[in-house]
């Protein structure tokens, strides 16, 4: 079965229509440090505000812990919103409460309302069907059609990702059928050669992916914090950069099983070490064998790849056809360690072929080292999301829209 989209539901005019987006978008100092999960919910917000429908919006923020927290608000995000789209967007301060009834009703066709954080509700998130479907219908009550457009959620069996979907007429909104149709071309027959660049802190949440990957793609390559647990496992002192112990022999498995298969695991030869984790700390290049080689000895920590893997891994990324990014390279957050995330950037907006940027820490990365979104071939606003779909994990928010792998 395919994705029930937009279209399925017919005629909106009039009709109240619950879109689930997923506006968790990073916060400092209740100020929005990166907007693209707003703006990629504009294109459906839009569909429905033309055809004169009355918009409710929903999404979670963060992970409160069920009851209402104020660090988790969505407030910044309905001024946001309502920027972008060039019209007010009325906040509900209260999810299903008198704030959100108000809201609602007052809505005229082609207004629009953006009710409080899902997730100030424990039934969104509750391990229990039965609070989930009970929290589902007080939301579905708001609506006579249902929405679903947060891609970065449709790996979550949540009240507002899959029971409310089967409480309403529902479909999926253009976001999610333009992100499903981009990792459709990952998995089936991406044009080779296809490279897979995987970084950032956690091997442990990469691990199902590299399994799953390892007999599909030509090149793997690894940099971030992860990569660390790589080199522990060749044996290579890591000092005290940052190491998933735990992991080490499944890594040492998956760098067997890559070698049987003919596949690349490609690994940085030189790393950027620093003497603290800061970004006045002093920083030297090593190779991957040298990383206690220095005068900080054991307490010496890896930050970056250095710049000869850095030249490596883009002259992979250029000659392929396909690639898929996810998951920073370095702290590129502190300049002295950004130049590995910023090499694979620049290569991936170089290449002639499909390059993916997946997830919202990577999305984040590149928008923040100075890269527009259109230099490249697609920028997913799901991290958890486009990696289980990569991984050929089942995704409840896409089989409830009729969607089968
Ligand atoms: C994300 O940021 O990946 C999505 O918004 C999902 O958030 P979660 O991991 O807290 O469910």
């Amino acid at each position: 079965m395919t994705l029930r989209t937009l279209e399925s539901l017919g005629s909106l005019a009039g009709a109240r229509v619950i879109v689930r987006c997923d506006l968790n978008v990073p916060l400092k100092d209740g100020r929005i440090t990166d907007d693209g999960r707003v703006r990629a919910s504009l294109p459906t917000l839009n569909a429905l505000i033309n055809q004169g429908a009355r918009v409710v919006i929903i999404s979670h923020l963060g992970r409160p812990d069920g009851a209402p927290d104020a660090q988790y608000s969505l407030a910044p995000v309905a001024q946001r919103l309502s920027e972008l789209l060039g019209k007010p967007v009325t906040f509900a301060s209260d999810t299903t409460g008198a704030g959100a009834h108000d809201a609602v009703s007052a809505l005229e066709d082609g207004d629009v309302a953006l009710l409080e954080n899902l997730r100030f509700n424990p039934g969104e998130t509750s391990k229990d069907e039965a609070e989930r479907t009970a929290f589902a219908a007080k939301l579905a009550a708001f609506g006579d059609a249902f929405v679903s457009d947060g891609f970065g959620v449709v790996h979550r069996k949540q009240a507002s990702v899959y029971e409310l979907a089967k409480a309403l007429p529902s479909a999926a909104g253009q976001l999610i059928s333009t992100e499903l149709d981009v990792l459709e071309r990952l998995t089936e027959s991406p044009e080779r050669p296809y490279a897979v660049v995987l970084g950032g802190s956690k091997v442990s949440d990469k691990l199902g992916v590299i399994g799953h990957l390892l007999p599909r793609v030509d090149s793997l390559l690894v940099g971030g914090g992860m990569l660390f647990t790589f080199l522990a496992a060749l044996g290579h002192p890591v000092g005290s950069s940052l190491l998933e112990a735990d992991q080490i022999d499944t890594v040492k498995g998956y760098l067997a099983k890559a070698k049987e298969l003919g596949v690349d695991i490609v690994l940085p030869t030189d790393v950027v070490v620093a003497s603290k984790f800061g970004a006045d700390a002093e920083h030297v290049v090593r190779p991957i064998d040298g990383i206690e080689d220095t005068e900080w000895g054991a307490s010496g920590l890896g930050l970056d790849i250095g710049p000869e893997t850095s030249a490596t891994f883009a002259a992979i990324i250029r000659a392929a056809r396909t690639v898929f990014w996810n998951g920073p390279m370095g702290v590129f957050e502190l300049a002295p360690f950004a130049a590995g995330t910023k090499s694979i950037a620049q290569a991936l907006t170089e290449i002639d072929g499909l390059g993916v940027v997946g997830g919202g820490d990577s999305a984040a990365a590149v928008r923040a080292l100075g890269f527009d979104d259109e230099q490249f071939g697609h920028i997913s606003t799901g991290g958890g999301a486009s990696l289980e779909f990569l991984e050929g994990k089942r995704l409840p928010g896409l089989e409830v829209l009729g969607w089968q792998q």
